[in-house]
């Protein structure tokens, strides 16, 4: 016989709803990493993950990583200075630079001195040296015989193949090498072997930015179970763990998720609607007009030779369209002169609104500064001036979101996923419709108590107690109400 759920039981009599809040992924986890809530807030470029963010979720007893890809060395490092006093944990990002391999290594470095002591590793397509010299840095052996290692890395991939790299030990070549430079002993080297590269690795299914548009509900399965199968493989003490990322914004994915045995989740697109984002008004305004459609893959500025695309918010923005041209016109011509006149006259009046010459001109004094072997590559090869020359309007188009400039608001490029239109929808009519209420840690909030509902609502329904189909709904609830179960 079917019963009707009581009030009581959707309050969560007698497990509390608090109780599943925090019995939410994997507890371990959250100890090793000094969390209260499974939460994690990915890494967003340029600071658009800022460090408001980073700390209003680390305040909340989650997790923030600092946003440090593209930004000026000094700035990072400035950063890593004012986060070092803060009483709560936070990571910082490290994110594959194939073309930059000079800036990988000095980041690397970076995190080494200054100890931080977690990062997201990310846009990985193999693995390099300068991440294993992070990861081993400082590993020994404590007085109970312990493996200790300093440096966590929670590595994000698309790919099971990578992942399955992340959860083996460093490679031998690469520890040999550390060895042979004197930046490890023989016995460190030895420990190494012992350890996984990255005890957590964060599947990332459809999301905003560097994407194989993976469906969740399909990657994730295969990530937790080559987590298993690893585990078993090298015997390590340690247990491995699968987080999941990409679509998550609604309590739920977040519930879904969870059912699905991540030992985490991992938020960002909604993350930049919020106002503690480091982009401009404009954006967090566009992005809470997004609906699940608006959004498509374009060509991104980094590894823009190659053909890796980003997910970006298409609606009230030519970029999507104009970076494809740009792509395309790269992969036609042999150089900016072998550009058809017409085409070249269009690309200076509307994208680049100067003339290329100009654009080249700006673009090798940035590179004579930042890295002068690309100038001497260019001046060798028309092609790669070429590819320089459309970096600089992929990579202008960040900029000039994140500024919010008016006058290039049809060029935003604003990385974005699906996961923002689900949040939109969700929170369609509450006080989180409005930009200017979203900050980070409220909505997590929600949607990590929203995921507990669902979570005991579909416990009863197991149980063959039947829901109000009112109750089948997590709605966005004020800080003043929610506040009791995160107390
Ligand atoms: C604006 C933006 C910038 C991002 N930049 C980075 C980055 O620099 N490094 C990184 O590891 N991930 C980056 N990501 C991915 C996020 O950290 C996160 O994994 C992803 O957004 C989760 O999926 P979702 O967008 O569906 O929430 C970015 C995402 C967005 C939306």
């Amino acid at each position: 016989m079917e019963t009707t759920a009581t009030q009581a039981d959707l309050d969560g009599y007698p497990v509390s709803l608090k109780d599943i809040c925090l019995r939410l992924g994997d507890r371990m986890f959250c100890s090793d990493l000094g969390i209260r809530y499974p939460y994690l807030g990915g890494s967003m470029a340029k600071g658009i993950s800022s460090i408001a963010m980073v700390e209003e979720l680390g305040k909340a007893g989650m997790l923030g990583f600092f946003g440090a890809a593209g930004l000026p060395f000094a700035t990072v490092e400035a950063t890593i200075d004012r986060l070092a006093s803060a009483d709560f944990p936070c990571g910082f990002n490290l994110i594959h630079s194939p073309h930059e391999p000079d800036l990988e290594i000095a980041l690397a470095e970076l995190y080494i001195r200054k100890g931080v002591c977690l990062v997201e590793a990310s846009a990985f397509l193999a693995l390099t040296l300068p991440l294993v010299r992070y990861r081993v840095h400082g590993i020994h052996r404590a007085a109970d015989g312990t493996i200790v290692v300093p440096n966590r890395i929670i590595a994000k991939v698309s790919r099971e193949e990578l992942a399955e790299k992340f959860f083996s030990p460093p490679p031998d070549k690469f520890l040999q090498q550390l060895v042979a430079e004197g930046a490890i002993t023989a016995e460190q080297a030895e420990l190494a072997a012992l350890i996984p590269l990255a005890q957590e690795v964060t599947a990332e299914a459809d999301s905003g930015g560097h994407t194989d548009n993976r469906p969740a509900l399909a990657l994730f399965p295969t990530i937790q179970s080559l987590a298993v199968r690893m585990q078993v493989r090298h015997g390590y003490s340690v247990k491995l763990r699968a987080g999941l990322a990409g679509g998550i914004a609604t309590p739920a994915a977040a519930a879904a998720a969870f059912a699905m045995g991540a030992a985490y989740i991992m938020t960002g697109s909604v993350n930049q609607s919020c106002i503690e984002s480091g982009t401009s008004d404009e954006v967090r305004r566009m992005l809470a007009e997004t609906r699940q459609a608006d959004v498509c893959m374009a060509p991104a500025a980094d590894m823009f030779e190659m053909g890796v695309t980003v997910q970006v918010l298409k609606r009230g923005s030519m970029f999507p369209m104009r970076a494809g041209k740009l792509y395309e016109l790269y992969r036609s011509c042999s150089s900016l002169e072998d550009i058809p006149t017409t085409e070249r006259d269009k690309l200076e009046k509307t994208f680049f609104q100067a003339p290329l010459e100009q654009i080249w001109q700006d673009t090798r004094s940035y590179f004579q500064r930042r890295d002068p072997r690309q100038v001497e590559r260019a001046e060798r090869d028309p092609k790669h001036r070429m590819a320089l020359v459309f970096r600089w309007y992929l990579g202008q188009a960040a900029h000039w979101a994140k500024d919010g400039q008016t006058g290039r608001r049809i060029d935003y490029q604003i990385w974005c996923g699906p996961a923002m239109g689900a949040f939109n929808e969700w929170v369609a009519g509450s006080f989180l419709e409005s930009p200017d209420r979203r900050t980070v840690a409220t909505v997590a909030r929600n949607i990590l108590y929203g995921a507990a509902f669902l979570t005991r609502t579909n416990f009863l329904h197991c149980q063959g107690i039947s829901i109000p189909t009112d109750a089948m709904h997590a709605k966005p609830l004020e800080d003043s109400q929610i506040k009791e179960y995160f107390s």
